[in-house]
């Protein structure tokens, strides 16, 4: 579904993102990249919807190449992609709703989306988008009134009204205390098996890793460095994943 060919990533300033990745994702999977700080883990992740531009390699979606999609062709492969955020991302000031129905945008003609008409099926689509995270009653709620974690259940459910086949989340739980981390990875983990998403997560802890991948993939210094099964990662693989430095995430 998601393939990585020999895909590099050197940013303007000489740093590298991504060394030589070749990677194959499947329909379905939950996978959760780890490393440290730095390793890559976002620039392999925003290398997929191209908010990132690779330097060299190919990634193809579905068999497409995204990496040589240009305009409409860029646009309708980009809305098979979801995407959430440390930072929530929403537009705060706006309600639930309408964060949501953001995620209709694609569908539309940009005339139409600037009117902010939408129309009913969009509606619809938009309150079964709610409703699948809990949180429909907070539909005309300004989002910034939400907490920590209602507003991510607000971007998982514009990913779902954008009806994205694939979910791609940076840290999505880094600024949530520990109860709601695990509502809102349940809700992730939850999605992804009953609708099929193929999921990305980025995760800097290893116990949720481990509770909630079906495969991970580690980076080190932009090299992939791990691939494989939740069983088949032990603590000597996190180890050096981590550059043996476990021990010192382990007690922050
Ligand atoms: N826009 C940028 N310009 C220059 N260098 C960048 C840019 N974004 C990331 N980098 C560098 O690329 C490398 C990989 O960064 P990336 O953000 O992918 O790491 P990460 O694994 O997501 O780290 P973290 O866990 O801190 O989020 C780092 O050395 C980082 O400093
Ligand atoms: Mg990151």
């Amino acid at each position: 579904m998601i393939e990585f060919k020999s895909v590099s990533k050197t940013y303007p300033n000489g740093v590298i993102g991504l060394k030589d990745v070749s990677v194959t994702i499947n329909e379905g999977e939950l996978v959760v990249i780890v490393g440290l700080s730095g390793a890559g883990k976002s620039t392999f992740l925003r290398s997929i919807n191209r908010l990132n531009e690779i330097s060299s390699g190919e990634i193809l979606i579905s068999g497409r190449s995204i990496t040589r999609a240009k305009g409409k062709d860029l646009r309708i492969m980009r809305r098979d992609i979801g995407m959430i955020f440390q930072s929530f991302n929403l537009v705060k000031r706006s309600s639930v709703l309408k964060n949501v129905l953001a995620g209709r945008v694609g569908y539309h003609s940009t005339a139409r989306t600037l009117t902010g008409m939408f129309p009913k099926e969009d509606l619809e689509l938009a309150f079964e988008s709610l409703k699948k995270v809990g949180i429909e009653q907070k539909a005309y709620m300004r989002a910034d009134e939400l907490s920590g974690g209602q507003q991510q259940r607000v971007a998982i459910a514009r990913t779902l009204a954008q009806q994205a086949k694939i979910l791609l989340a940076d840290e999505p739980i880094a600024s949530l205390d520990p109860v709601t981390t695990i509502q809102v990875m349940d809700d992730i983990a939850r999605i992804n098996k009953e609708m099929n998403i193929t999921t990305i997560v980025n995760l800097h802890h290893i116990d949720l890793a481990k509770k909630y991948a079906t495969r991970i993939l580690g980076f080190r210094e932009g090299k992939l460095v791990f691939d494989g099964p939740v069983e088949e990662a032990t603590d000597e693989i996190f180890d050096y994943i981590y550059n043996g430095k476990t021990e010192e995430l382990a007690e922050v």
